[in-house]
C-alpha cells in the first residue's frame, strides 16, 4: 500500500499541532518534517524545539525528518533525542555519508538518504544496504508548491530495479510536486511507496479527502 507523509512546510504554524493531527486522523502515515539551514539551501524552515514539542504534542506519530542541510551529522543526536523516527540527509551535503548513516543507526531511527534532481541516482547505490528510506527529490529542496521534474520517475525505476536485484526493501520516498491526480501516480508505477506532499494536502480544502486521495494510489 502507498504512504502517504504530509510535508508540514505548507501547513499553518500558527496551528502546527492541530494541522498535524488533523492529517494523522484522516490516515496519514507519517509526518515530514523539513529542516533547512538557510546554508544548503538558501530558505530557512524550522528545527528542534519545534519537533520536541510535535513530540510531545503527538506521541504515537511516526516523524520522517528531511534534513535540508550542509552538515546532518552534527545534527543527528539532538534530532533523535528531539522525537525523529526517521532522519533523511543529502548525498550532497558535506559530511561523510557512511558515518552518518552510523550515527543515524546508532541512535535508533531509520536512516534515509536523499537525491537532488542533478545528481545521478547511482551515487545512492553503494549505500543501499543500510538506508531505510531513499528520498527522491522531485523538486530542487528549498520551497514548497515547485513544479515536479519527471527525472525523478527515472530515478524511482532505477532505485526499484537496483533493490529488486540486491533483495533490500528500503521506503522509495518522493517529495517535491507531487500531486494524487498528476504525478503520484506515475510515481507509484515507477514504483515509489512514500509520497510527500506538502501543497497538495494542507493547501487542500478536505485535507482528509486529499491524504485518502494519496493512499488509495
Ligand atoms: C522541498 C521540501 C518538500 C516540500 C514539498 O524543499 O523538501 O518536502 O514541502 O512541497 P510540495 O509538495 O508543495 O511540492
Ligand atoms: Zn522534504
Amino acid at each position: 500500500m502507498t504512504k502517504v507523509s504530509p510535508s508540514i512546510l505548507s501547513a499553518d504554524f500558527a496551528r502546527l499541532g492541530a494541522d498535524c493531527k488533523e492529517v494523522l486522523d484522516a490516515g496519514a502515515d507519517m509526518i515530514h518534517f523539513d529542516v533547512m539551514d538557510g546554508h544548503f539551501v538558501d530558505n530557512l524552515s524550522f528545527g528542534l524545539p519545534v519537533l520536541e514539542s510535535l513530540r510531545k504534542a503527538l506521541p504515537d506519530a511516526y516523524f520522517d525528518v528531511h534534513l535540508i542541510i550542509t552538515h546532518p551529522l552534527t545534527y543527528v543526536r539532538d534530532f533523535a533525542d528531539a522525537g525523529a523516527d526517521c532522519i533523511t540527509f543529502h548525498i550532497e551535503s558535506s559530511d561523510n555519508i557512511r558515518s552518518t548513516i552510523a550515527a543515524i543507526r546508532a541512535c535508533g531511527c531509520g536512516a534515509g538518504l536523499a537525491i537532488n534532481p542533478n545528481t545521478p541516482v547511482e551515487t545512492v547505490f553503494p549505500y543501499l544496504g543500510g538506508l531505510s528510506l531513499v528520498l527522491v527529490m522531485g523538486v530542487t529542496p528549498g520551497h514548497g508548491g515547485q513544479a515536479f521534474q519527471t527525472s525523478a520517475l527515472d530515478k524511482l525505476r532505477a532505485l526499484r530495479a537496483e533493490c529488486g536485484r540486491r533483495n533490500l526493501n528500503p521506503m522509495l520516498s518522493v517529495d517535491g510536486g507531487v500531486k494524487a491526480s498528476t504525478t503520484a501516480p506515475q510515481c507509484v508505477e515507477a514504483g515509489a511507496n512514500v509520497l510527500v506532499a506538502g501543497s497538495a494536502v494542507f493547501g487542500a480544502a478536505d485535507r482528509a479527502a486529499a491524504v485518502q486521495a494519496f493512499r488509495s494510489l
